[in-house]
Protein backbone atom coordinates (compact mmCIF):
# COMPACT_ATOMS: atom_id res chain seq x y z
CA UNK A 1 0.00 0.00 0.00
CA UNK A 2 0.82 3.30 -0.71
CA UNK A 3 0.73 6.30 1.91
CA UNK A 4 1.11 9.70 1.29
CA UNK A 5 4.32 9.95 3.13
CA UNK A 6 6.24 7.05 1.22
CA UNK A 7 8.47 9.08 -1.10
CA UNK A 8 9.69 8.40 -4.10
CA UNK A 9 13.28 9.71 -5.25
CA UNK A 10 12.30 12.08 -8.68
CA UNK A 11 14.21 10.27 -11.06
CA UNK A 12 17.93 9.99 -10.77
CA UNK A 13 17.73 12.95 -8.21
CA UNK A 14 17.83 13.08 -4.67
CA UNK A 15 14.58 14.87 -4.43
CA UNK A 16 11.87 12.95 -2.30
CA UNK A 17 8.49 13.68 -3.65
CA UNK A 18 5.65 12.52 -2.37
CA UNK A 19 3.32 9.99 -4.85
CA UNK A 20 0.29 12.57 -5.01
CA UNK A 21 1.50 15.83 -5.80
CA UNK A 22 -0.69 18.50 -5.54
CA UNK A 23 -1.53 20.90 -8.91
CA UNK A 24 -2.53 25.14 -8.61
CA UNK A 25 -3.77 25.37 -12.02
CA UNK A 26 -7.17 25.73 -10.27
CA UNK A 27 -6.02 28.52 -8.08
CA UNK A 28 -7.33 32.26 -8.42
CA UNK A 29 -8.88 30.70 -11.78
CA UNK A 30 -12.14 32.85 -11.83
CA UNK A 31 -14.66 29.78 -13.32
CA UNK A 32 -13.10 26.92 -13.48
CA UNK A 33 -10.96 27.17 -9.75
CA UNK A 34 -11.10 27.99 -6.32
CA UNK A 35 -11.19 31.33 -4.38
CA UNK A 36 -8.43 32.25 -2.30
CA UNK A 37 -9.61 30.71 0.83
CA UNK A 38 -10.51 27.33 -0.59
CA UNK A 39 -6.96 27.27 -2.66
CA UNK A 40 -5.49 27.85 0.98
CA UNK A 41 -7.62 25.14 2.52
CA UNK A 42 -6.64 23.06 -0.50
CA UNK A 43 -2.92 23.60 0.35
CA UNK A 44 -3.36 23.15 4.07
CA UNK A 45 -4.69 19.92 4.09
CA UNK A 46 -2.65 18.53 1.37
CA UNK A 47 -0.01 19.49 3.67
CA UNK A 48 -1.06 17.94 6.41
CA UNK A 49 -1.80 14.88 4.57
CA UNK A 50 2.06 14.42 4.17
CA UNK A 51 1.87 15.47 0.86
CA UNK A 52 4.89 18.21 -0.15
CA UNK A 53 5.16 18.32 -3.82
CA UNK A 54 3.56 21.16 -5.15
CA UNK A 55 3.06 22.27 -9.38
CA UNK A 56 2.76 25.49 -10.58
CA UNK A 57 3.35 27.75 -13.71
CA UNK A 58 3.82 31.12 -14.59
CA UNK A 59 1.14 31.54 -16.99
CA UNK A 60 -1.38 29.76 -14.45
CA UNK A 61 -4.32 32.35 -13.71
CA UNK A 62 -1.84 34.97 -15.67
CA UNK A 63 0.47 34.44 -12.32
CA UNK A 64 -1.99 34.87 -9.48
CA UNK A 65 -1.61 31.32 -8.49
CA UNK A 66 2.24 31.82 -7.94
CA UNK A 67 1.20 34.93 -6.28
CA UNK A 68 -1.32 33.80 -4.01
CA UNK A 69 1.17 30.63 -3.18
CA UNK A 70 3.47 33.11 -2.43
CA UNK A 71 1.01 34.36 -0.21
CA UNK A 72 0.09 30.97 1.52
CA UNK A 73 3.87 29.79 2.12
CA UNK A 74 5.19 32.88 3.22
CA UNK A 75 6.31 31.30 6.50
CA UNK A 76 9.75 30.50 5.59
CA UNK A 77 9.29 27.14 7.72
CA UNK A 78 6.45 26.90 5.29
CA UNK A 79 8.01 27.37 2.14
CA UNK A 80 11.32 24.62 3.25
CA UNK A 81 9.21 22.10 3.52
CA UNK A 82 7.85 22.16 -0.07
CA UNK A 83 9.10 21.16 -2.83
CA UNK A 84 8.22 23.85 -5.24
CA UNK A 85 8.13 23.29 -9.03
CA UNK A 86 6.91 25.98 -11.70
CA UNK A 87 7.32 26.43 -14.92
CA UNK A 88 8.50 28.71 -17.99
CA UNK A 89 7.73 28.77 -21.97
CA UNK A 90 4.66 31.18 -22.54
CA UNK A 91 6.11 34.53 -21.02
CA UNK A 92 3.00 35.53 -20.36
CA UNK A 93 1.69 36.21 -23.69
CA UNK A 94 4.20 38.61 -24.96
CA UNK A 95 4.38 39.95 -28.53
CA UNK A 96 8.41 39.94 -27.90
CA UNK A 97 9.70 36.61 -29.70
CA UNK A 98 12.25 36.47 -27.17
CA UNK A 99 9.84 36.69 -24.02
CA UNK A 100 8.31 33.79 -25.18
CA UNK A 101 9.19 30.56 -26.09
CA UNK A 102 12.31 28.08 -24.60
CA UNK A 103 14.93 30.44 -25.15
CA UNK A 104 17.69 31.76 -22.71
CA UNK A 105 16.34 35.35 -22.22
CA UNK A 106 12.58 34.11 -21.40
CA UNK A 107 14.13 31.27 -19.42
CA UNK A 108 16.00 33.49 -17.11
CA UNK A 109 12.98 36.79 -17.20
CA UNK A 110 10.47 34.26 -16.30
CA UNK A 111 12.14 32.63 -13.53
CA UNK A 112 12.76 36.16 -11.87
CA UNK A 113 9.17 37.17 -12.15
CA UNK A 114 8.18 33.63 -10.95
CA UNK A 115 10.97 33.91 -7.90
CA UNK A 116 9.58 37.53 -7.12
CA UNK A 117 5.44 36.19 -7.12
CA UNK A 118 6.58 33.52 -5.04
CA UNK A 119 8.13 35.49 -2.61
CA UNK A 120 10.75 33.19 -2.74
CA UNK A 121 14.89 32.80 -3.85
CA UNK A 122 14.79 29.37 -5.43
CA UNK A 123 12.36 26.95 -7.08
CA UNK A 124 12.93 23.56 -6.01
CA UNK A 125 12.18 21.95 -9.80
CA UNK A 126 11.99 24.59 -13.00
CA UNK A 127 10.36 23.11 -15.69
CA UNK A 128 10.02 23.77 -19.23
CA UNK A 129 6.17 23.81 -19.51
CA UNK A 130 6.10 23.39 -23.06
CA UNK A 131 8.56 22.00 -26.46
CA UNK A 132 8.86 25.17 -28.38
CA UNK A 133 10.21 23.23 -31.41
CA UNK A 134 13.13 25.44 -32.19
CA UNK A 135 15.49 26.20 -29.60
CA UNK A 136 18.66 24.33 -29.19
CA UNK A 137 18.52 21.97 -26.66
CA UNK A 138 22.27 22.79 -25.74
CA UNK A 139 20.71 26.29 -24.52
CA UNK A 140 18.40 25.16 -22.76
CA UNK A 141 20.23 22.70 -20.65
CA UNK A 142 23.25 25.08 -20.18
CA UNK A 143 20.79 27.73 -18.80
CA UNK A 144 19.37 24.99 -16.45
CA UNK A 145 22.76 23.91 -15.64
CA UNK A 146 23.62 27.44 -14.98
CA UNK A 147 20.54 28.25 -12.44
CA UNK A 148 21.35 25.47 -10.27
CA UNK A 149 24.93 26.29 -9.73
CA UNK A 150 23.62 29.82 -9.03
CA UNK A 151 21.30 28.31 -6.22
CA UNK A 152 18.19 29.68 -7.89
CA UNK A 153 17.42 26.41 -8.99
CA UNK A 154 17.42 22.61 -6.99
CA UNK A 155 16.35 20.53 -10.24
CA UNK A 156 15.35 20.78 -13.74
CA UNK A 157 12.42 18.92 -16.07
CA UNK A 158 10.45 19.56 -19.37
CA UNK A 159 7.16 19.02 -19.23
CA UNK A 160 5.15 18.19 -22.98
CA UNK A 161 8.27 17.08 -25.40
CA UNK A 162 8.68 14.43 -27.76
CA UNK A 163 10.29 11.85 -26.14
CA UNK A 164 13.73 12.08 -28.79
CA UNK A 165 14.10 15.41 -27.40
CA UNK A 166 14.03 14.45 -23.77
CA UNK A 167 16.75 11.27 -24.98
CA UNK A 168 18.94 14.33 -26.86
CA UNK A 169 18.23 16.66 -23.32
CA UNK A 170 19.12 14.69 -21.15
CA UNK A 171 22.58 12.81 -22.91
CA UNK A 172 23.44 16.20 -23.90
CA UNK A 173 23.63 17.10 -20.07
CA UNK A 174 25.14 13.83 -19.15
CA UNK A 175 28.35 14.43 -21.76
CA UNK A 176 28.58 17.77 -20.89
CA UNK A 177 28.35 17.20 -17.02
CA UNK A 178 25.58 19.76 -17.28
CA UNK A 179 22.79 19.56 -14.85
CA UNK A 180 20.70 16.29 -15.64
CA UNK A 181 16.61 15.94 -16.17
CA UNK A 182 15.28 14.85 -12.94
CA UNK A 183 11.50 14.43 -14.74
CA UNK A 184 9.23 14.64 -17.32
CA UNK A 185 5.66 16.01 -17.26
CA UNK A 186 2.93 14.41 -19.22
CA UNK A 187 -0.61 13.83 -19.58
CA UNK A 188 -1.14 10.02 -17.94
CA UNK A 189 -4.63 8.71 -17.67
CA UNK A 190 -6.75 5.48 -18.44
CA UNK A 191 -7.86 8.09 -20.82
CA UNK A 192 -4.59 8.70 -22.48
CA UNK A 193 -2.15 6.29 -22.16
CA UNK A 194 0.05 8.02 -24.98
CA UNK A 195 3.73 8.21 -23.12
CA UNK A 196 3.96 4.16 -22.86
CA UNK A 197 4.58 4.63 -26.36
CA UNK A 198 8.00 5.99 -25.92
CA UNK A 199 8.25 7.79 -22.71
CA UNK A 200 7.83 5.53 -20.31
CA UNK A 201 11.02 3.31 -21.75
CA UNK A 202 13.13 6.57 -21.57
CA UNK A 203 12.06 7.84 -18.16
CA UNK A 204 13.08 4.67 -16.91
CA UNK A 205 16.27 4.15 -19.18
CA UNK A 206 17.59 7.78 -18.35
CA UNK A 207 16.14 8.54 -14.86
CA UNK A 208 13.68 10.82 -15.57
CA UNK A 209 10.77 9.96 -13.50
CA UNK A 210 7.54 10.34 -14.43
CA UNK A 211 4.90 13.26 -13.40
CA UNK A 212 1.96 12.64 -14.34
CA UNK A 213 -0.87 15.38 -15.31
CA UNK A 214 -4.49 15.60 -15.57
CA UNK A 215 -4.92 12.04 -14.21
CA UNK A 216 -8.80 12.21 -14.09
CA UNK A 217 -8.34 13.09 -17.91
CA UNK A 218 -9.59 16.59 -16.08
CA UNK A 219 -12.57 15.33 -14.50
CA UNK A 220 -13.76 12.92 -17.73
CA UNK A 221 -12.48 10.18 -15.08
CA UNK A 222 -14.94 11.06 -12.51
CA UNK A 223 -18.01 9.97 -14.17
CA UNK A 224 -19.70 13.17 -13.82
CA UNK A 225 -20.36 13.71 -17.31
CA UNK A 226 -23.02 11.30 -19.39
CA UNK A 227 -23.20 10.84 -22.94
CA UNK A 228 -26.76 10.93 -24.71
CA UNK A 229 -26.29 10.12 -28.62
CA UNK A 230 -23.73 13.19 -29.64
CA UNK A 231 -25.18 15.22 -26.35
CA UNK A 232 -23.03 15.52 -23.64
CA UNK A 233 -24.82 16.15 -20.16
CA UNK A 234 -22.67 16.88 -16.54
CA UNK A 235 -21.83 19.75 -14.54
CA UNK A 236 -17.73 20.89 -14.72
CA UNK A 237 -14.78 21.99 -16.20
CA UNK A 238 -14.96 20.40 -19.28
CA UNK A 239 -18.34 21.79 -19.75
CA UNK A 240 -18.12 25.22 -18.76
CA UNK A 241 -19.51 27.37 -20.97
CA UNK A 242 -16.68 29.82 -21.47
CA UNK A 243 -14.26 26.90 -22.00
CA UNK A 244 -13.65 26.48 -25.80
CA UNK A 245 -10.92 24.35 -24.97
CA UNK A 246 -12.53 21.91 -22.32
CA UNK A 247 -15.69 21.98 -24.53
CA UNK A 248 -13.53 20.66 -27.62
CA UNK A 249 -11.46 18.02 -25.40
CA UNK A 250 -14.97 16.79 -24.22
CA UNK A 251 -15.89 16.47 -27.39
CA UNK A 252 -13.10 14.33 -27.85
CA UNK A 253 -13.91 11.52 -26.13
CA UNK A 254 -14.82 8.47 -28.41
CA UNK A 255 -16.70 4.91 -28.16
CA UNK A 256 -13.77 3.68 -26.37
CA UNK A 257 -13.16 6.38 -23.65
CA UNK A 258 -17.21 6.06 -22.72
CA UNK A 259 -17.19 2.24 -22.67
CA UNK A 260 -13.80 2.86 -20.27
CA UNK A 261 -16.02 4.54 -18.18
CA UNK A 262 -18.37 1.41 -17.78
CA UNK A 263 -15.45 -0.49 -16.73
CA UNK A 264 -14.53 1.93 -14.48
CA UNK A 265 -17.57 2.08 -12.61
CA UNK A 266 -18.13 -1.32 -12.63
CA UNK A 267 -14.80 -1.44 -10.64
CA UNK A 268 -15.67 1.16 -8.07
CA UNK A 269 -18.64 -0.09 -7.05
CA UNK A 270 -16.55 -3.51 -6.22
CA UNK A 271 -14.34 -2.21 -4.17
CA UNK A 272 -16.75 0.31 -2.75
CA UNK A 273 -14.33 3.63 -3.77
CA UNK A 274 -15.43 6.78 -6.41
CA UNK A 275 -14.69 6.61 -10.04
CA UNK A 276 -11.98 9.23 -9.41
CA UNK A 277 -10.23 6.91 -6.58
CA UNK A 278 -9.81 4.01 -9.10
CA UNK A 279 -8.68 5.99 -11.44
CA UNK A 280 -5.58 7.70 -9.55
CA UNK A 281 -5.38 4.80 -7.73
CA UNK A 282 -4.37 3.24 -11.30
CA UNK A 283 -2.37 6.22 -12.28
CA UNK A 284 -0.12 6.29 -8.97
CA UNK A 285 1.00 2.53 -9.95
CA UNK A 286 2.21 3.03 -13.68
CA UNK A 287 5.79 1.96 -14.37
CA UNK A 288 7.84 5.14 -14.04
CA UNK A 289 5.85 7.36 -12.38
CA UNK A 290 7.29 9.49 -9.48
CA UNK A 291 4.46 11.05 -8.45
CA UNK A 292 0.85 11.69 -9.97
CA UNK A 293 -0.55 15.81 -10.13
CA UNK A 294 -3.97 15.86 -8.36
CA UNK A 295 -6.23 18.91 -9.30
CA UNK A 296 -9.58 19.44 -7.02
CA UNK A 297 -11.65 22.29 -7.28
CA UNK A 298 -12.43 21.82 -3.27
CA UNK A 299 -11.60 20.63 -0.11
CA UNK A 300 -14.42 17.66 -0.70
CA UNK A 301 -12.71 16.68 -3.86
CA UNK A 302 -9.41 17.11 -2.68
CA UNK A 303 -10.31 14.42 0.39
CA UNK A 304 -11.78 11.80 -1.76
CA UNK A 305 -8.39 11.99 -4.09
CA UNK A 306 -5.92 11.81 -1.05
CA UNK A 307 -7.45 8.82 0.07
CA UNK A 308 -7.13 7.06 -3.47
CA UNK A 309 -3.36 5.25 -2.51
CA UNK A 310 -4.70 4.27 0.67
CA UNK A 311 -6.33 0.44 -1.21
CA UNK A 312 -4.83 -1.98 -3.51
CA UNK A 313 -6.52 -3.08 -6.46
CA UNK A 314 -6.71 -6.64 -7.60
CA UNK A 315 -4.30 -7.92 -10.19
CA UNK A 316 -7.45 -8.78 -12.22
CA UNK A 317 -9.29 -5.37 -11.51
CA UNK A 318 -6.15 -4.00 -12.90
CA UNK A 319 -6.01 -6.01 -15.96
CA UNK A 320 -9.60 -4.92 -16.74
CA UNK A 321 -8.43 -1.38 -16.53
CA UNK A 322 -5.44 -1.80 -18.60
CA UNK A 323 -7.66 -3.99 -21.17
CA UNK A 324 -10.59 -1.28 -21.01
CA UNK A 325 -7.74 1.77 -21.56
CA UNK A 326 -5.71 -0.19 -23.89
CA UNK A 327 -4.00 2.78 -26.76
CA UNK A 328 -5.39 1.82 -30.29
CA UNK A 329 -2.91 -0.57 -30.97
CA UNK A 330 0.70 0.58 -32.34
CA UNK A 331 3.23 -1.30 -33.87
CA UNK A 332 5.82 0.19 -31.57
CA UNK A 333 4.36 -0.77 -28.44
CA UNK A 334 3.52 -4.40 -29.71
CA UNK A 335 7.55 -4.75 -30.68
CA UNK A 336 8.43 -3.74 -27.15
CA UNK A 337 6.04 -6.33 -26.02
CA UNK A 338 7.05 -9.27 -23.75
CA UNK A 339 5.61 -11.80 -26.12
CA UNK A 340 7.29 -10.27 -28.98
CA UNK A 341 10.68 -10.26 -26.71
CA UNK A 342 10.36 -13.97 -25.56
CA UNK A 343 9.44 -14.92 -29.02
CA UNK A 344 12.15 -13.24 -31.14
CA UNK A 345 14.25 -11.32 -29.15
CA UNK A 346 15.58 -13.65 -26.47
CA UNK A 347 15.90 -17.44 -27.99
CA UNK A 348 13.26 -18.54 -26.42
CA UNK A 349 14.77 -18.05 -22.92
CA UNK A 350 14.14 -15.46 -20.49
CA UNK A 351 16.36 -12.43 -20.65
CA UNK A 352 15.87 -9.49 -18.26
CA UNK A 353 17.98 -6.24 -17.45
CA UNK A 354 18.42 -6.74 -13.35
CA UNK A 355 18.34 -9.92 -11.30
CA UNK A 356 15.13 -10.31 -10.16
CA UNK A 357 16.17 -9.60 -6.30
CA UNK A 358 17.49 -6.41 -7.95
CA UNK A 359 14.00 -4.64 -7.27
CA UNK A 360 13.43 -6.30 -3.54
N1 LIG B 1 2.34 20.51 -17.82
C1 LIG B 1 1.16 20.80 -18.33
O1 LIG B 1 1.03 21.19 -19.49
C2 LIG B 1 -0.07 20.62 -17.48
C3 LIG B 1 -1.33 20.59 -18.08
C4 LIG B 1 -2.45 20.40 -17.25
C5 LIG B 1 -2.28 20.24 -15.88
N2 LIG B 1 -1.03 20.30 -15.33
C6 LIG B 1 -0.83 20.17 -13.85
O2 LIG B 1 -1.56 19.07 -13.37
C7 LIG B 1 -2.49 19.49 -12.37
C8 LIG B 1 -3.71 18.61 -12.42
O3 LIG B 1 -4.33 18.70 -13.71
P1 LIG B 1 -5.91 18.63 -13.83
O4 LIG B 1 -6.51 19.67 -12.95
O5 LIG B 1 -6.24 18.64 -15.28
O6 LIG B 1 -6.16 17.18 -13.16
P2 LIG B 1 -7.40 16.19 -13.18
O7 LIG B 1 -7.30 15.40 -11.94
O8 LIG B 1 -7.44 15.44 -14.46
O9 LIG B 1 -8.70 17.13 -13.14
C9 LIG B 1 -9.02 17.85 -11.97
C10 LIG B 1 -10.47 18.32 -12.06
O10 LIG B 1 -11.35 17.20 -12.02
C11 LIG B 1 -12.46 17.48 -11.17
N3 LIG B 1 -12.32 16.62 -9.98
C12 LIG B 1 -11.16 16.36 -9.29
N4 LIG B 1 -11.40 15.48 -8.30
C13 LIG B 1 -12.69 15.18 -8.34
C14 LIG B 1 -13.51 14.34 -7.56
N5 LIG B 1 -13.01 13.62 -6.56
N6 LIG B 1 -14.84 14.24 -7.88
C15 LIG B 1 -15.35 14.95 -8.91
N7 LIG B 1 -14.62 15.78 -9.70
C16 LIG B 1 -13.30 15.90 -9.41
C17 LIG B 1 -12.36 18.96 -10.81
O11 LIG B 1 -12.97 19.73 -11.85
P3 LIG B 1 -14.44 20.36 -11.80
O12 LIG B 1 -15.06 20.02 -10.45
O13 LIG B 1 -14.24 21.80 -11.96
O14 LIG B 1 -15.14 19.75 -12.94
C18 LIG B 1 -10.86 19.18 -10.86
O15 LIG B 1 -10.48 20.52 -11.05
C19 LIG B 1 -2.71 20.98 -12.67
O16 LIG B 1 -3.16 21.71 -11.54
C20 LIG B 1 -1.32 21.39 -13.09
O17 LIG B 1 -0.51 21.60 -11.93
C21 LIG B 1 0.07 20.47 -16.11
Amino acid sequence: MTTMNAYHLLGGSGLRVSPLALGTMTFAQDDWGSDEAAARAILDRYLEAGGNFVDTADMYAQGRSEAMLGKFLADPALRDQVVLATKYSHGGGSRNPNRVGNGRKNMLATLEDSLRRLGTDYIDLYWVHIWDTVTPVEEIMSTFDALVRSGKVRAVGLSNVPAWYAAKAQMTARWRGWEPVAALQLEYSLADREVEVEHTAAALDLSMGLVSYSPLAAGFLTGRYRRDGNHVDGEGRLNGASQRYFREMLGGFDDRHWRLLDVLGGIAEEVGRSMAQVALNWAVRRRAVASVIIGARDTAQLEQNLAAVEFELTAEQVARLDEASAPVPNKLLMLQSPEVHQRFMSGGHTVTKEPAWYRG
